[in-house]
């Protein structure tokens, strides 16, 4: 069995983010969304793994996650020229799947549940696939299935504009070779994408055994900020290993499950968990309060930050008001006016959201 995850497509939910890297590699909880989904897919024993990529972001993705041995695993890169769908994606990435069945991944969904029992399901029923769903409040974004009372797939359909179910198809999805053939079958969507679910509704209208299974944990597609917030929330309140490899000073107050990077300096600040903080970051005369996110390298003074998520290299000196749920970018620089007259004075990047108290 091998793995295709797409980290591809253009990721223009998360912009500003997304102008200088892939969606995929922004951190939850200091690490790549994407790594969750490869760690996942390695503990169920799938070590053959693709990945697409696009040509705008494909070398980050590539020189930050490497060649799979961190992971114990061998990656193979596949550059998508285009976005032009999913199923476009399974498409392109032929050569590397051969004849394998494949589990693909969505670089950009976060699951609680693990993936091996779907695998083993898929394997033990001979399936051509499976897919999983989930209940949502709004279906429209998503694929969405229509299911009989026996939980059977009768339908699916591409972001419904009247959804037939609240059901929607999580981003994870298994398959047998079949797929290629469904594929060359199908057309672009009225988006121009080679859509994966239309695919799916292929076999469904060829009577190949498709089976769906609804996920028990929690599904989180790291689209947007607020998103990106919840996931760095469940992560930190359900995954940190609490580690302090930084030097905390006497005035210091470190509460509950945090971890503290080597290199990092606590001076005269309270730290209260679940908090994450990278290696040799400068932190002075500050409250980070629970499930915050800071990154590497980045620089703290007289700041208060809760249910944040601050990036590599960014740094917040002397904010009078308390940060909270914000994303702040790679080397974004928040500090006070240096002279007069007092005022605002900004340098912000395009499709930056900012509200002021
Ligand atoms: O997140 C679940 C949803 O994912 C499903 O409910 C939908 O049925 C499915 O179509 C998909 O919808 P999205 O609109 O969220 O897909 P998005 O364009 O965000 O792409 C998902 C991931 O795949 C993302 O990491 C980028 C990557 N991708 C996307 C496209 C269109 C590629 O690598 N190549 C592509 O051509």
């Amino acid at each position: 069995m091998k793995a295709l995850i797409l980290s591809g497509g253009k990721g223009t939910r998360l912009r500003p983010l997304t102008y200088t890297g892939a969606k995929q590699l922004v951190p939850v909880a200091n690490k790549p969304i994407l790594w969750y989904g490869i760690e996942s897919i390695v503990a169920a024993g799938i070590t053959d793994i693709g990945i697409i990529i696009s040509p705008e972001t494909g070398q980050e993705v590539q020189a930050k996650t490497g060649d799979g041995e961190r992971f114990g695993a061998r990656i193979t890169y596949i550059l998508q020229d285009q976005p032009l769908g999913l199923a476009h994606a399974v498409k392109i990435a032929q050569p590397f799947l051969g004849d394998s069945p494949f589990i693909m991944y969505l670089g950009d969904n976060l699951i609680q549940d693990d993936v091996n029992p779907f695998v083993e399901t898929f394997k033990t029923q001979h399936l051509d696939a499976l897919i999983l769903l989930r209940t949502v409040s709004n279906p429209s974004a998503f694929g969405v299935a229509k299911v009989d009372e026996k939980g059977r797939v009768l339908q699916l359909i591409e972001k419904p504009k009247e959804p037939p179910s609240n059901l929607a198809l999580v981003g994870i999805y298994l398959f047998s070779p079949t797929i290629h053939e469904a594929i060359a079958a199908i057309n672009p969507s009225a988006r121009g994408e080679l859509e994966i679910t239309d695919a799916i509704q292929e076999l469904l209208n060829r009577k190949a055994p498709v089976e769906a299974l609804q996920l028990k944990g929690w599904w989180l597609d790291t689209g947007k900020k607020d998103d990106l917030l919840e996931a760095n929330r469940i992560i930190l309140d359900t995954c940190l290993q609490i580690s302090k490899n930084g030097e905390i000073d006497d005035n210091s107050q470190v509460i509950g499950r945090v971890k503290i990077g080597t290199g990092s300096k606590i001076l005269n600040s309270t730290i209260r968990g679940p908090v994450v903080i990278g290696d040799n970051c400068h932190i002075e005369n500050c409250f980070i309060g629970p499930y915050s996110s800071i990154a590497d390298e980045v620089i703290l003074k007289d700041a208060d930050i809760e249910h944040s998520v601050i990036l590599q290299k960014a740094s917040l000196i002397g904010i009078k008001q308390r940060i909270v749920d914000s994303v702040i970018g790679q080397r974004a620089k928040l500090e006070p006016a240096p002279q007069r007259p007092i005022a605002l004075r900004f340098m912000i990047g395009d499709d930056s959201h900012i509200e002021l108290a």
